[in-house]
């Protein structure tokens, strides 16, 4: 579903993707993981065109997004994002946030948008808040409108750059579960997180960003209870 080959990116002269490759499955769960500054946000935003590709090959669901002739918009209607801060449009209500894309970017009649989205809200377990501003809802039940709103425009993959990461301790839970409930739904998925238990639990297989590398990936077990690379045993003994 993405395929990814000796990815390079720079930022002028700072060498920040030096050589990723990897591929991911329909249904694939992955975590990336690493130290902050390793490259794991630019990294996700390489794979829906929010970075340009300096040199290698991005392909997701079929798009060449390192070729500049691709329909970058058409591609981005099926990667759905979800970054650390929510990004709501604040004059809208919630549903009106929801029902935005679908209308303006799918044709949808307003009808058929307003009940996607009361379908969508109840899944994030937000069916009472339609009605309400952004800003009246704490962070955690932001985070799960911009997910929410995300999946209205029913993409086939999910990238998450820390999702949870601005949000207060005991917010946190109800976010990650939401997550939970679409990998179970069968998502396909690659989530950046320092969520190192979500991780374990949810993942299907984890990869160590450090220093624009991947330096080891394997399945939670592997990593997290038998790094082979000293650089992940240094870096999971720092978070765990
Ligand atoms: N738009 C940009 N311009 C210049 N440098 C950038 C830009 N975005 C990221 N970087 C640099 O690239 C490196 C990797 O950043 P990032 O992908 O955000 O790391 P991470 O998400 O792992 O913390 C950092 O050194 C950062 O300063
Ligand atoms: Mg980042």
């Amino acid at each position: 579903m993405i395929h990814i080959n000796n990815l390079h990116k720079h930022f002028g002269d700072s060498h920040v993707l030096r050589g990723i490759s990897c591929d991911i499955r329909p249904q694939e769960v992955v975590c990336v993981i690493g130290p902050s500054g390793s490259g794991k946000s630019t990294f996700l935003r390489c794979m829906n065109a929010l970075e340009t590709v300096s040199e290698g090959e991005v392909v997701v669901n079929g798009f060449a997004v390192h070729d500049r002739t691709t329909d970058l918009n058409k591609m981005r209607e099926s990667v759905g994002m979800v970054f650390q801060r929510f990004n709501l449009f604040p004059h809208k209500t919630v549903l009106e946030n929801l029902m935005m894309a679908p209308q303006a970017l799918q044709g949808m009649s307003r009808s058929q948008a307003e009940s996607l989205a009361q379908t969508l809200l109840e899944k994030v377990g937000l069916s009472d808040k339609r009605d309400a501003w952004p800003s009246s809802l704490s962070g955690g039940q932001q985070q799960r409108v911009a997910i929410a709103r995300a999946l209205a425009m029913n993409p086939s993959i999910m990238l998450f750059d820390e999702p949870t990461s601005a949000l207060d301790p005991e917010l946190v839970g109800d976010v990650l579960e939401v997550m939970k409930n679409l990998a179970s739904d069968g998502m396909t998925m690659v989530i950046v997180t320092h969520e190192m238990g979500f991780a374990r639990e949810v993942a299907d297989r984890v990869i160590f960003i450090d220093q624009g590398v991947i330096q080891e990936e394997g399945t939670p077990e592997q990593i997290f209870t038998a790094p082979q690379n000293p650089r992940t045993a240094a870096f999971l003994s720092k978070v765990l």
